[in-house]
């Protein structure tokens, strides 16, 4: 049973179960969809396919989707915590399955599973971790200050491509050891270039088709292979300027790092190999951050008692600013994660409270879902960062960035970033709404991001 004081879900069991309890139980209630139709439902209206199918069936059902298979979704926080703490070996992620992998390849420690992922996550882990982050401070903020100087005043913009701006910066100034932006020219450059096009381009009508044809491929086909053909090249030659770097033994960024491991037989990473890593730290740690910050001013410039807590606490140096700042995120986080759902797949027969399902079926939790479970977060949709005021986020019940042996590996890293980037967005800019109605959620491959990029308008700017 997961708990903090008094907001507490029922107990409910979850788990690895033997054949015999399989065949006791039955199978999760679904819908009589075809699997298209659901893969549409799904692809364009997440949220209203989930809470939909919650408001039907309660905290288990079963659904078809992307991933081969029936999947089951839940969102009881005794199933994310069975899930979560289960031996790897039991719980392959999703991931493997999902449309990322063609884009980010194989190899990588966000699509790789078994021995493979534990390695890899091994090795990247210390460049992660607080201490490394804390470091990054100072450069966060000044790729922040960097950005906010350069935006108008009375004209309304859409944030999430200025967040970008902010957040690609920072990962690839942590993976390639620059300082500031790269410079003209070179091949970190035209790799940063190519990103931003790549990220640019998912976002245009033609995306969803591309990504629907690359589900179950490893490699990319059609569209997303071209789309791919630039960046792919673009990295290839980051790779190769490194290797003739006389430096390489004695650099202490990311890419250094993961050149010079070994495999406990001595091997070192291919390039192929490599390309696959660095791709996935790119965009996995640009974007996401970016969105989850254009979500947070999204509700904060709809809720003005949140924005003015949030500001005076941050303008007047107040004593609890840091708590303020951090319950926004939290809150942001809660009302709006940005990556909606994640999953595994059960290696064996798995009970979810009154229903079982057989070895091989993909278990998705739905993040939205249990952020909105009334029993832990009264009035779940109401944006109220005050409700984390002597409350720390639980293990189980507050996951947007997932948990486990697979929890999020730049979770510090994008804390760090929001952290910085709101306190300098408080202090430094009246910000306001352009419409008062919310911004969509829109799906993006696994992302869930504002559909109008979380437009806003600079009122003024403070000295
Ligand atoms: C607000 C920002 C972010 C959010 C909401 C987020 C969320 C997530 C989630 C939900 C997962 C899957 C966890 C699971 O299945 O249990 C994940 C995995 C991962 N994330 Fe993030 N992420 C963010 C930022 C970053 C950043 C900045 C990096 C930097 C490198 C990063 C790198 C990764 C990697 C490498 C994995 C795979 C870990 C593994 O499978 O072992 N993410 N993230």
């Amino acid at each position: 049973m997961t708990a903090t004081a008094e907001h507490i879900s029922a107990p409910s069991p979850a788990g690895a179960i033997d054949a015999a309890e399989l065949a006791r139980l039955p199978a999760p209630p679904a819908r009589r969809l075809p699997r298209a139709a659901q893969v549409i439902w799904f692809g364009q209206r997440q949220w209203n396919f989930v809470f939909a199918n919650r408001a039907k069936f309660g905290d288990v059902w079963g659904a078809r989707g992307y991933v081969p298979g029936r999947a089951a979704v839940t969102c009881h926080p005794d199933h994310v915590q069975a899930l979560f703490t289960a031996p790897p070996a039991q719980v392959p992620t999703l991931a493997a399955d999902s449309p990322l992998r063609p884009v980010l390849g194989p190899n990588s420690v966000l699509t790789a599973n078994g021995p493979r992922h534990l390695r890899q996550r091994k090795l990247l882990l210390p460049a992660f971790h607080g201490d490394a982050i804390a470091r990054y401070e100072r450069m966060i903020a000044e790729a922040a200050e960097r950005e906010i100087a350069r935006w108008p005043v009375g004209k309304p913009f859409a944030l999430a491509p200025r967040m970008q701006a902010i957040t690609l910066d920072v990962i690839m100034a942590g993976i390639f050891g620059i300082e500031g932006r790269p410079k003209r020219g070179t091949p970190e450059a035209r790799l940063r270039r190519a990103i931003r096009e790549v990220v640019r381009a998912s976002t245009l009508p033609g995306a969803k088709v591309a990504e629907l044809t690359n589900i179950g491929h490893d490699e990319p086909v059609g569209l997303t292979s071209l789309a791919l053909r630039v960046p792919d090249r673009c990295v290839h030659a980051v790779i190769a300027k490194r290797r003739r770097d006389p430096d390489l033994e004695s650099r202490g960024d990311i890419l250094s790092l993961i050149m010079r491991a070994r495999t406990d037989d001595g091997e070192t990473l291919s390039d192929h190999e490599l390309r696959d890593e660095l791709m996935t730290l790119v965009l996995a740690g640009h974007e996401t951050t970016a969105n989850q910050l254009a979500w947070t001013w999204e509700r904060l410039v709809r809720h003005p008692d949140a924005y003015e807590r949030l500001v005076a606490a941050v303008r007047d140096d107040a004593e609890d600013a840091d708590e303020v700042i951090a319950q926004t995120i939290t809150e942001s986080m809660r009302t709006r994660p940005v990556i909606p759902m994640t999953g595994r797949r059960v290696a064996v027969p798995w009970r979810l409270g009154d229903y079982g399902v057989p070895a091989g079926t993909p278990v998705a939790v739905s993040i939205l879902l249990l952020h909105h479970r009334e029993d832990l977060y009264p009035e779940p949709f109401a944006f109220r960062p005050d409700r984390w005021e002597g409350r720390k986020p639980g293990t189980y019940e507050w996951i947007p960035f997932g948990g486990g042996t697979r929890r999020c590996l730049g979770a510090a890293l994008a804390m760090a970033e929001q952290r910085v980037v709101v306190r300098a967005m408080a202090r430094q800019l009246d910000l306001a709404a352009t419409t008062t109605k919310p911004e969509r959620p829109k799906h993006r491959n696994v992302t869930m991001i504002p559909a109008r990029g979380g437009r806003v308008v600079v009122r003024a700017r403070r000295p």
